[in-house]
This record gives structure tokens, C-alpha cells and sequence, in this order.
């Protein structure tokens, strides 16, 4: 590949590896290198990658604190989808990438770069994700994704070059890998280490974000959601911005030892991978969502919307969030959010969530419909006809086979 690349836009952690990448970076590309990091609630103190990239000499340094448009844009319509991959994967990383890759595309734009690069792995679905996104936004761009090109193909060779280009090693580092996490406000992720052996459980010290279940305490928590059009707004009562909403649920979820995950997912790149997953706050909130829509969705709307899901979760998974199919499902789910207004009352009890109260000022929920008591509005007799006609086709199946 030509290495012709004035000046390019990393993805930057701070961390050993991206602080490898944006070395090497220089050094094999001759290219001056943009940094941008953001926060999106990982609960890591951005202005340190500001003092790291400094210190390597960087001069276009960009950290921005993108919780709200993180929860707002990104993960708040995502959860109008109830979107779960797989039946149970809440897609925590899957829906941070093209935010990531966004502003890494206006960045470059700004600073006058050619190329963005970013530090996953070849074998990861995050470079998919990453990648589809800058070619949806632009299609021009160079797209380098150092970990496919380099020869740093081991952990020591990393360290190695780490300590020879001056790069600080944090001491837990430089002995066993360790897992490979990723976190942000939606969730805290990690994969591999002693979870490649998909029988191995997780060791209690791993967890950062929830208690275990049997050491949450031994009366509930109970906690209600206010929803307006599809969106969590307020919590007993007092009304929360997107990310301090999910702040707020993760730390009660998270107190009470709910949203663990331990999955077998199926990656876009064609691996089987496991993962363990922490994800409090949006455990609730797509419990809380389904009790407010049950009330206030119509069925064929709900059901539709049922079907819409799985698509639209792998999707955000595959890495097209950028994409017509996905705006498609999208424009689809907002629209049956407009009643999706409400409150919804929630148990926390070691490690479960239990839906125990529901109610909306547009319910189309209808006691004196659903009453066992006597009514006036629903005749009971309308269901022989109802009941007969729909028995029709089976009447008929059944004769012909004797
Ligand atoms: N398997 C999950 C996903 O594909 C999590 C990936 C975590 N990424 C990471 N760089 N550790 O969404």
C-alpha cells in the first residue's frame, strides 16, 4: 500500500496500544498524526490522553466529551428498538463505533487530513464497523488500520517496541495479557484471557460495574421511569438528561447485581466469540421500555416492530449503522413511538428486574374492556362468529385428512 499520507486522525485511547499505533504512525508513514478522544461515559479520565499525546509530540490534540449526543443519538434510538442481538446481547461497542467514526471524519475534515486510522484488531468486528462508517461519510478517505499491516503480531513484541520508542508501560502490563475491554456508558465488555475457554466461568474480580447477585442487598429497590415518546426522562419523578439517565440506572442496576451477560456471539467476521458482558442500566431500561409500550402500542404495531428487531440489531452489530436499511427500521420504530409516553414501576432484587406497575396518560390499555366483571361494552356472544370463521380453514384440513 503507498504510504503517501500527509496527515491522519487516531482514534486515541491514551492507552499502550494506540499510543504504539500513533508511533508507529509517524515513523512508517512519515505522516503527521491528529488525535481524538472522546468520552463516552468509559469512566477513564480523558484530559490524561490529552497530557500523553502531548508528550509524544502531537500537536492537533481533539478531546471531547460526547456523553450526551452518545446517549442522545446513538444509544437512546437503539433502545426504541428494544434492540438486542442474538436474543441477548445489548450492543454496547457495536453502537459507539459510529459516533467514534464520525467525528474522526469531521475532524479530518477540519485539520485539512487525508486519513483516519483506529487500533482494532483484524479479526474483531470494531474495523468493520469503524470502516463502514468513514466510507458511508466519506468515501475518499484512507482508511489505516495499523494491527492488519504491522508486524507487532505478539504482546512482547509490543512491549518491546513500546520501551524502545519511549512509550510508558503501565507495570500490569508488561507481564500477562489482560482481557480485552471495552467500556462506555451503555457498558463495560471483556473477551479473552481465560474466557476463551467458553466453560470457564468468570472470576468474581473481573466484574466492575455490578455486585454479584447473592451480595446485592437483601430487600428491593424499587424505582419508576417516566417515558415520553419512546425516551427515558425522568426517575421518581425527577427529570434526567440522556447520559445522566443512564448513568443513574446503571448505578442501581448495578447495585443490585443486574445486567450480567456471559455470551456466545456469532461475529460478523465469521468466528464464534465469547464475551461477558456488564450492562445495568440498559437491562432496565429495555425491561422498563416493553412494560411502557405494552400499554400504549397497538398490537400490529408492536408485533411489527417485534419483527423489525432482529434486523435492526444486526445491523448496528454488522456496522451499518450508516446505512438506508437501518434509517429505514429506524424511521419505522420512531414513528410508533409518538404514544410511548408513561411510567413504569421497577423491583431490583439480586441480580432480577420485575416489571410491577405500568400506567400512561394515552393507555390504550381498557379495564371495563378487560374486566372478569360484567360489562356493557364487550359482548361476548360477537366470539362464537369470531371464533367459527377463524376455525373455518381447520374445519375443513381436518375433514380432508379423515
Ligand atoms: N464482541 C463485542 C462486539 O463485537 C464486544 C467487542 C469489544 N471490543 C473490544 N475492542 N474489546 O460488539
Amino acid at each position: 500500500m503507498s504510504k503517501d499520507v500527509k496527515k491522519v486522525v487516531l482514534a486515541y485511547s491514551g492507552g499502550l496500544d494506540t499510543s504504539v499505533i500513533l508511533r508507529w504512525l509517524q515513523e512508517s508513514y512519515g505522516c503527521e498524526v491528529v488525535t481524538f478522544t472522546a468520552d463516552l461515559g468509559q469512566g477513564e479520565e480523558i484530559e490524561t490522553a490529552r497530557a500523553k499525546a502531548e508528550k509524544m509530540g502531537i500537536e492537533e490534540i481533539h478531546v471531547e466529551d460526547l456523553r450526551e449526543e452518545f446517549v442522545g443519538d446513538y444509544v437512546f434510538p437503539m433502545f426504541r428498538a428494544n434492540a438486542l442481538y442474538e436474543g441477548v446481547y445489548l450492543l454496547g461497542t457495536a453502537i459507539a463505533r459510529p459516533l467514534i467514526a464520525k467525528r474522526q471524519i469531521e475532524i479530518a475534515h477540519a485539520t485539512g487530513a487525508d486519513a483516519v486510522a483506529h487500533g482494532a484488531t483484524g479479526k474483531g468486528n470494531d474495523q468493520v464497523r469503524f470502516e463502514l462508517a468513514y466510507t458511508a461519510l466519506d468515501p475518499d478517505i484512507r482508511v489505516i488500520a495499523p494491527w492488519r499491516e504491522w508486524d507487532l503480531t505478539s504482546r512482547s513484541k509490543l512491549i518491546d517496541y513500546a520501551a524502545a520508542h519511549d512509550i510508558d508501560v503501565p507495570s500490569d502490563k508488561s507481564g500477562e495479557p489482560p482481557y480485552s475491554i471495552d467500556a462506555n456508558l451503555v457498558h463495560i465488555s471483556y473477551e479473552g484471557k481465560a474466557l476463551e475457554d467458553p466453560w470457564v466461568e468468570p472470576e468474581e474480580a473481573m466484574f466492575t460495574r455490578t455486585v454479584a447477585p447473592e451480595d446485592a442487598p437483601d430487600r428491593p429497590t424499587y424505582v419508576e421511569i417516566g417515558f415520553e415518546a419512546g425516551d427515558a426522562v425522568a426517575i421518581d419523578g425527577e427529570s434526567l438528561s440522556p447520559a445522566r439517565m443512564l448513568a443513574r440506572l446503571n448505578d442501581l442496576g448495578g447495585a443490585n447485581g443486574i445486567g450480567r451477560a456471559d455470551i456466545v456471539e456469532n461475529r460478523f467476521v465469521g468466528m464464534k466469540s465469547r464475551g461477558v458482558y456488564e450492562t445495568p442500566g440498559g437491562t432496565l431500561l429495555i425491561a422498563a421500555h416493553r412494560a411502557v409500550e405494552s400499554i400504549t402500542l397497538d398490537r400490529g404495531a408492536a408485533h411489527l416492530k417485534d419483527e423489525l428487531m432482529p434486523r435492526y440489531a444486526e445491523l448496528v452489530y454488522n456496522g451499518f449503522w450508516f446505512s438506508p436499511e437501518r434509517e429505514m427500521i429506524q424511521a419505522a420504530i420512531d414513528d410508533s413511538q409518538k404514544h410511548v409516553t408513561g411510567t413504569v414501576r421497577l423491583k431490583l432484587y439480586k441480580g432480577s428486574v420485575a416489571i410491577t406497575g405500568r400506567k400512561s396518560p394515552v393507555s390504550l390499555y381498557d379495564q371495563a374492556l378487560a374486566t372478569f366483571e360484567a360489562d356493557t361494552v364487550y359482548d361476548q356472544r360477537d366470539a362464537e362468529g369470531f371464533i367459527k370463521l377463524n376455525a373455518l380453514r381447520l374445519r375443513l384440513m381436518k375433514k380432508r385428512r379423515g
